[in-house]
C-alpha cells in the first residue's frame, strides 16, 4: 500500500476516541479493580499514577513519535528506522503480545457478552450470592458457551477492523467511548450515594504502604502498561494513522489522563458498592462478574443497572480488541502484503485457537498447566508483566539513544511548527533517556529476584 493512499483518522477528536477506546478497557472495569483489590488498595493506586506520569507518559510519547515518523506498522516502523538491528524485537513482541493478550481478552469478552443476555432475565438477578458464584463458575467453566461467545466477540471486533481505519476503527469509537463515560459516571454516583460507602472510598484512597513489596511493583507497572496499551506495538501503529498536524504530546497527556480517569472511576463504581454490601474486594478477576451483580441485585431497577453495566464493559473491551487486532493486520497487510480481509482472517484463526484454550483452561483444561499456569493465567502473566515492560523498555531506549535526535525533535515539535518549552522538552527527553529505561528494569529485575527492595 503506498504511504500517498494509506488510510489514517480523518479528525483530532477521531484520533483522540480512538487512542482512548484502545486504551481505556477491559483493563479499566475488569481488571484495575480487582488489581486494587488484590494489591491492598491505596497504596497501588499511588504507586500505579506514578509509574504512569513517571515512566508511560513518555513512553507513549515514544511510540507516537516512531508510529509517526515512519507512517508504519510496527515491526516495519522499526525496519525503516534501523534495519536488522536488535530493536526489531519490538515488532516482533508487538504481534506476539496482540496475540497473547487477544487470547484471553477475547473469552472475557465473550463472557461480557454472555451477561448482557443473563441480565435480561429475571432468575439471574434474583438468585443469592453464592448462586451468582456458581452460575459465574459454571459460565466460565463450561464448553461450548464460552467458546462461542468468545468467537463472537471475536468476530464482532474483526468486523470492524476489515472496514479499515477511517470507516471502522474511527466511526465506531465516536459512538461508543461518549456513551461509556456516560455510563460509568452514572454507575460511580449510584455506587458512592449508597449507605456504607464510606469504607470502600477509603479502600481507595487511604494507603498502607507497608502492603507494599517487589510483587506489588511489577503488577503495578503491569497494569500501567496494560491499562495504557503500551509496550505492545499498539500506538506504534495508531500514531501511524495520525496526521503531521497533530500535537503528540498533547494527544498522549489527553490519553493518559482520560484512561487513569476511567480507572479511578471505575474503581469508584466497584469499591464503594463492594463495601457497601460486605463483599471481599480481593476476590480476583471474577470480581465484576460475580460481585456487581449481588449488588445490582439488591437496587431497584437492577436489571437494567445489570445491562447497562454488562454493556459498558462489552463497548470498553470491543474498542480495545480492535486496537490490538488492528496490530496484527497492519503488520500482515504491510509486511506479508496479504489484502486487509485476508489478514484478518488469519489473525481471527489464531486467536480463535489460542483463545479457545485460554477459555477451556477454566474448565476441562483446568489441569493442563505451562510453566505452573494455566493457558488463561499464562497469556494474562507474560503479556502484562513479562512482554509488555519488555517492550516499553525497548521503545525507550531506541527512541533516546538509536533514533536520530533531530528526527524526535522534529516530531516533538512538528517541524518547528509548535514550540514545546525548554524545560518540558530537557525533561522529556531526561525521562525517555535516563528515568525509564533504568526504572523499568530495576522493576523487571526486581520481579525475577535478581534485585531484593522489600
Ligand atoms: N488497554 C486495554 C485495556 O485496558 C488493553 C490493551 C492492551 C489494548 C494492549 C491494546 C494493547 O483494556
Amino acid at each position: 500500500m503506498s504511504e500517498l493512499n494509506r488510510d489514517g483518522f480523518g479528525s483530532r477528536f477521531g484520533v483522540l476516541v480512538a487512542v482512548a477506546g484502545s486504551a481505556v478497557g477491559l483493563g479499566n472495569l475488569w481488571r484495575f479493580p480487582y488489581m486494587v483489590g488484590n494489591n491492598g488498595g491505596a497504596a497501588f493506586i499511588i504507586i500505579y499514577l506514578l509509574f504512569v506520569i513517571l515512566l508511560c507518559l513518555p513512553i507513549m510519547f515514544s511510540e507516537f513519535i516512531i508510529g509517526r515518523r515512519t507512517q508504519a506498522n510496527a515491526f516495519g516502523a522499526i525496519k525503516k528506522l534501523a534495519p536488522k538491528s536488535p530493536f526489531l524485537t519490538i515488532g516482533v513482541i508487538s504481534v506476539v503480545a496482540s496475540i497473547c493478550i487477544m487470547s484471553f481478552y477475547s473469552v472475557v469478552g465473550g463472557w461480557t457478552l454472555e451477561y448482557i443476555f443473563k441480565s435480561f432475565s429475571s432468575d439471574f438477578l434474583s438468585a443469592s450470592g453464592s448462586n451468582l458464584e456458581s452460575q459465574f463458575k459454571e459460565a466460565s467453566s463450561s464448553t461450548i458457551v464460552p467458546i462461542a461467545s468468545h468467537l463472537a466477540f471475536l468476530g464482532l471486533s474483526a468486523l470492524i477492523v476489515v472496514a479499515g481505519i477511517k470507516n471502522g476503527i474511527e466511526k465506531y469509537s465516536k459512538i461508543l467511548m461518549p456513551a461509556l463515560f456516560f455510563l460509568v459516571m452514572l454507575l460511580a454516583v449510584r455506587s458512592i450515594t449508597l449507605d456504607g460507602s464510606a469504607a470502600g472510598v477509603k479502600f481507595l484512597f487511604y494507603p498502607d504502604f507497608s502492603k507494599i513489596t517487589g510483587a506489588t511493583l511489577i503488577a503495578a507497572l503491569g497494569q500501567a502498561f496494560f491499562s495504557l496499551s503500551l509496550g505492545m506495538g499498539c500506538i506504534i501503529t495508531y500514531g501511524s494513522y495520525v496526521k503531521k498536524s497533530e500535537n503528540l504530546f498533547k494527544i498522549s497527556l489527553m490519553t493518559v489522563a482520560a484512561d487513569t480517569g476511567f480507572a479511578i472511576l471505575a474503581g469508584l463504581a466497584v469499591m464503594p458498592a463492594v463495601f457497601a454490601f460486605g463483599i471481599s474486594p480481593g476476590q480476583g478477576p471474577s470480581l465484576v462478574f460475580i460481585t456487581l451483580p449481588q449488588i445490582f441485585a439488591q437496587l431497584p431497577l437492577g436489571n437494567v443497572i445489570s445491562i447497562a453495566f454488562f454493556f459498558i464493559l462489552f463497548i470498553a473491551a470491543i474498542t480495545s480488541s480492535i486496537s490490538l487486532l488492528e496490530v496484527i493486520v497492519a503488520y500482515f497487510t504491510e509486511e506479508l502484503k496479504l489484502t486487509r480481509k485476508t489478514s484478518v482472517l488469519i489473525a481471527f484463526a489464531i486467536i480463535g485457537v489460542f483463545g479457545t484454550l485460554s477459555s477451556l483452561s477454566n474448565g476441562v483444561l483446568a489441569d493442563v498447566k505451562v510453566f505452573g499456569k494455566t493457558f488463561f493465567d499464562l497469556f494474562d502473566y507474560t503479556s502484562s508483566n513479562v512482554l509488555l515492560p519488555v517492550g516499553g523498555l525497548l521503545v525507550v531506549l531506541f527512541v533516546g539513544w538509536r533514533m536520530k535526535k533531530a528526527d524526535v525533535l522534529d516530531e516533538l515539535t512538528n517541524g518547528g511548527t509548535i514550540s514545546v518549552r525548554g524545560v518540558i522538552l530537557k525533561w522529556i527527553l531526561f525521562t525517555i533517556r535516563f528515568l525509564s529505561p533504568v526504572a523499568i528494569a530495576f522493576v523487571l529485575l526486581s520481579s525475577i529476584g535478581l534485585i531484593k527492595m522489600f
